[in-house]
């Protein structure tokens, strides 16, 4: 079947670099020998996908995924072989002189192979009506040039015309080979049905005196198309698109991403907007790092598809209010997604095509720069700003701010935002994590993840983004005082849930419990405070791993950790933050990032605020001796539990005496423990 000659089939391969193939993909990153992306072949938060240079292969390590440039092609794009070689003889400016073959033949690779060449076919079609039609020109050229388009921006986009005609498609494939099939199944040609959805054998264009925008996949292959109608008073849709087929899955693109992935890769921003005609504008002024969502709202597939490029997406809005805040649940996708995201506002009435038109290139860019906001800062002051003398108003926008903070997968993140809103509302971000923790406890927080009943859920389309620790929330370091306990009351923060120390929270919440709090409390000061020095000659790791001796936890996450800040301190390491947030494990380094950001300490950003920093570490003697008595009575109170227990079902004597000794001295201790505890710092305790 090989219709290539076996002398380009080795120039191709020769030529082909495997890094610049898959680079078009992915964005790969040096690590020793090799290069290393995020796998597109399956859903990963961590690269485990490679590419060997000097071997010219691929392969995940995740999904196994693996083979050489050409192989790579087909992988990710479901083409045959000879499409795949085609696809590197054009990246490398190859000539293939393919054996004259007929239109059928050229289609009988495989299904996917005939729809791709059929829509190549209807895009070169649709172009030659706009550059050499009559109609072509003065309908469809003249309104493009009217919108301010040139003609490299149209030769880029591989703009086209359809001509106000029934069948001018359907009659010219068919005349030159294509077969009818592979026409409907692309939806170029619609067929028509009577009332009972019979076909009545009638065929005709879908796209019919319209500008033709052809849809790109990222590796610049023609999967559909949008149309726009040219009659202003038109009843029918503005733009008309392509329906769903076997090539073009329509959560799966983004309109312009061929054309700008080069550049949202190298600037590391992508700049989202709405329309097809906001990304030609903005390509042409020099903006090439920007796609569109066609109009319907963000999927996951889509963003998946950015963060293949980039991290950081800057979505672009026309001004108006409405528009601003149907579009803010897409935005906290985005954030789900684990991306960056900053957000440009237009002036009302302007979208960022007939805004780039009215001030120009480089006063645009520099509206980019200088306009754009983070998104949780630019939600935080809209809805703050709505809710400006408000108290009710008011407690309602923080929790809709809160709600998009937990969506941000990264708790370092989470903490930083939490800190913004805390100081945007002007309210003790204390209250703030109390009100945060409330939301995230709930099931409605996360549809389709942690709380849906179903198994699956959002199955497939979310999975990829699920951040890896589902619980969110965050402890306070310490109990509210009652200044600030009112003040959270006031903004709608029920008793139970202040601080989470406070007895009713313990009932509130069975998970984590108290025992569970108490270990996590070792643990934490174990990982913050691990080569502070308590007395001259000993830290606190060396101090609680010696107060603890031989104990072992019974939460299996934190007996777990416990070991590794043992095994560590053995190595002559302290255990620290720094080194376990690097864990093999991501469920340790998920709570090592939890137990890390409940202080800010660790981060130089927050030596400004020095407002927590200097409590806990100039108490970090009694914040530890309460840690250890917490724990010791709580491990004491369970004992002595299980022995009372024991005594309602007395075996014999002897053991039943034993028992009430123990228990006997079980109570001394706590007791003692309790004493002990009166002495130190209640403030610390948990
Ligand atoms: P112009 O109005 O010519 O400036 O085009 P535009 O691309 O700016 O369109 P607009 O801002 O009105 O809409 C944004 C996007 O929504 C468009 O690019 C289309 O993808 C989509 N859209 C708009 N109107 C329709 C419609 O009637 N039907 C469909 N399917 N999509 C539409
Ligand atoms: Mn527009």
């Amino acid at each position: 079947m090989a219709r290539i000659p076996k002398e380009t089939v080795d120039q191709i391969i020769h030529h082909a670099d495997i890094v610049e193939v898959v680079g078009d993909f992915v964005s790969l990153k040096k690590k020793g020998q090799n290069m290393w992306a995020c796998c597109p072949f399956h859903h990963e938060k961590s690269p485990s996908f490679s590419v060997a240079p000097a071997k010219g292969l691929y392969k995940c390590f995740g999904c196994g995924k693996a083979g050489g440039v050409v192989q790579f092609i087909m992988d990710i794009e479901g083409t045959s072989y000879v499409e795949a070689l085609k696809y590197l003889a054009k990246k490398y400016g190859i000539d293939v002189q393919e054996e004259e073959k007929t239109p059928e033949q050229q289609l009988a690779q495989n299904e996917k192979d005939s729809q791709f060449i059929v829509s190549n076919w209807a895009k070169d079609h649709y172009h030659r009506l706009l550059e050499h039609d009559d109609e072509g020109q003065s309908v469809g050229w003249s309104y493009l040039r009217q919108r301010g388009l040139n003609q490299t921006t149209i030769s880029t986009f591989e703009l086209g015309y359809s001509l106000d005609q029934w069948d001018n498609l359907l009659k010219s494939a068919t005349a030159a080979g294509y077969e009818q099939k592979y026409l409907e199944k692309t939806g170029l040609v619609v067929v028509k049905e009577d009332d009972n959805g019979q076909d009545t054998g009638r065929r005709y264009d879908r796209f019919r005196g319209r500008v033709m925008f052809p849809i790109h996949n990222v590796s610049g292959r023609v999967i559909g198309f949008g149309a726009r109608t040219l009659k202003p008073h038109d009843k029918t849709a503005k733009y008309l698109n392509s329906p769903e087929s076997e090539i073009y899955h329509k959560s799966d693109v983004l309109y312009g991403l061929y054309q700008a992935r080069q550049a949202v890769r190298s600037e590391e921003q992508c700049y989202l907007v709405e329309g097809y005609l906001d990304v030609l504008s903005l390509h042409q002024g020099g903006v090439k790092n920007v796609v569109s969502t066609s109009g319907t709202s963000l999927t996951d597939g889509q963003i998946r598809l950015v963060k293949r490029y980039t991290d950081n997406v800057t979505v672009l809005y026309d001004g108006d209010a409405a528009g601003i805040r149907a579009s803010l649940r897409g935005i906290d996708m985005l954030l789900e997604g684990g991306l960056n995201v900053r957000v440009v506002l237009f002036p009302d009435g302007d979208d960022p095509d007939s805004y780039i038109r009215k001030v120009g290139d480089q006063r645009f860019k520099d509206y980019l720069e200088t306009a754009s906001q983070d998104f949780i800062q630019f939600k935080t002051d809209l809805v703050s700003r709505e809710a400006a003398h408000d108290p009710v108003k008011k407690a309602e926008a923080i929790r809709e701010v809160l709600q998009s903070i937990a969506k941000v997968p990264d708790p370092i993140k989470r903490q930083v935002f939490l800190q913004q809103t805390s100081q945007t509302f002007g309210i003790d971000e204390q209250v703030i994590i109390s009100e945060y923790n409330k939301l995230a406890r709930q099931p409605t927080a996360k549809p389709g993840t942690s709380n849906g009943g179903t198994s699956t859920g959002s199955s497939g389309s979310g999975a990829g983004f699920q951040p890896e620790t589902r619980n969110q929330s965050l402890r306070p370091s310490r109990q509210l005082s009652p200044e600030e306990e009112a003040e959270a009351l006031m903004y709608g923060a029920s008793p139970d849930d202040l601080a989470g120390g406070s007895d009713a929270t313990e009932e509130l919440e069975p998970v984590p419990d108290i025992l569970e709090r108490c270990e996590r409390e070792v643990v934490r000061l174990l990982l913050l405070y691990s080569a502070q020095p308590l007395a001259p000659e000993v830290s606190v790791a060396q101090y609680l791993l010696e107060q603890l001796d031989d104990t072992t936890f019974k939460t299996g996450i934190y007996a777990d950790m416990l070991h590794l800040c043992r095994e560590e301190l053995n190595q002559g390491r302290w255990p620290e933050v720094r080194t376990l947030i690097q864990h093999g494990r991501a469920d340790i380094r998920s709570v090592v990032a939890e137990l890390a950001t409940e202080k800010y300490e660790l981060s130089p950003n927050w030596t400004t605020h020095q407002i927590y920093v200097p409590r806990e570490l100039d108490v970090l003697q009694p914040a530890c001796d309460n840690a250890i008595l917490r724990l010791n009575k709580v491990n004491v109170e369970r004992e002595l539990a299980v022995r009372l227990e024991a005594l309602r079902h007395p075996t014999d004597e002897a053991e039943m005496m034993e028992n009430l000794q123990t228990i006997h001295l079980l109570k001394q201790m706590d007791n003692q423990l309790a004493g002990l505890l009166g002495t130190v710092i209640p403030r610390l305790s948990l």
